[in-house]
């Protein structure tokens, strides 16, 4: 199973540990205001309302899930992309590995008073209850961390979620192109991911390999 995911360019990989992702996104938030024109962090990758594929993972992944009695958490909330979506819920968790990415959503949804906030070592959840969540939901965060870690994240995630909880995670797949020519893409696939979701005590209810052109989805729950 791990053969191909050694197909990519080998020798211009980098790996996307937790030291990357800390380093790589906190530069990167100065940079993206600098050379673009957008009033939200991430919305130079796409604004949702206005990109078909976005619009087509968050009707089928994401608005289905939220309503105002759903305990929902983010992983890897970013500038708020996906926040706006689900602040409608009654409690949301917005979970990132940096402190500059927490502000900002601090700061775009300052008026909101159902949102707390963990800063998270990069696979951990502090501070957030046994059993205490019904949606857990993460877009563009997993295609940048490793198998691994994945691994120990979807630990803390069966930890959290309820026993009738869905969890939604987008992550790499070096089974196509897109995601061979980034560097900065984890090496993951739907095999292997399959694997470590079923390992951790959860069967998926839904998949998806067409939305993205480098990465796919699973939407899962406990077993
Ligand atoms: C590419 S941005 C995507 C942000 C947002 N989800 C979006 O789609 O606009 C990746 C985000 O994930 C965060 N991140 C990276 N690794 C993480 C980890 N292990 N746990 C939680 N957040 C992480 C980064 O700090 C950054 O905010």
């Amino acid at each position: 199973m791990l053969g191909s995911l050694h197909s990519a360019t080998e020798k211009n990989r980098i790996v996307p540990d937790i030291e990357w992702n800390k380093t790589t996104w906190t530069r990167n938030v100065p940079h993206a205001f600098k050379s673009f024109d957008i009033d939200n962090y991430g919305d130079h990758w796409g604004k949702v309302e206005e990109t078909p594929h976005l619009i087509n993972f968050r009707d089928r992944f994401l608005l289905p899930f939220v309503s105002p009695e759903v305990r929902a958490l983010e992983i890897g909330s970013g500038g708020g992309r996906w926040t706006e979506y689900l602040r409608v819920c009654n409690s949301l968790v917005c979970v990132d590995v940096n402190e500059v990415m927490l502000d900002l959503v601090r700061e775009r949804f300052a008026e909101q008073d159902n949102l707390d906030f963990v800063l998270t070592e990069g696979t951990d959840l502090p501070g957030v209850a046994d059993s205490s969540i019904d949606l857990i939901f993460s877009h563009d965060v997993f295609v940048h961390v490793d198998p691994l870690e994945v691994f120990d994240y979807l630990a803390e995630i069966r930890r959290v979620i309820t026993d009738k909880g869905t969890v939604v995670i987008h992550y790499a797949d070096q089974d196509k192109v897109g995601a061979q020519k980034n560097k900065g893409f984890a090496r993951n696939n739907p095999r292997l991911m399959r694997a470590l979701i079923e390992h951790s005590g959860f069967e998926i209810v839904d998949e998806d390999s067409n939305i993205f052109n480098h990465s796919s989805v699973a939407r899962f729950e406990p077993r």
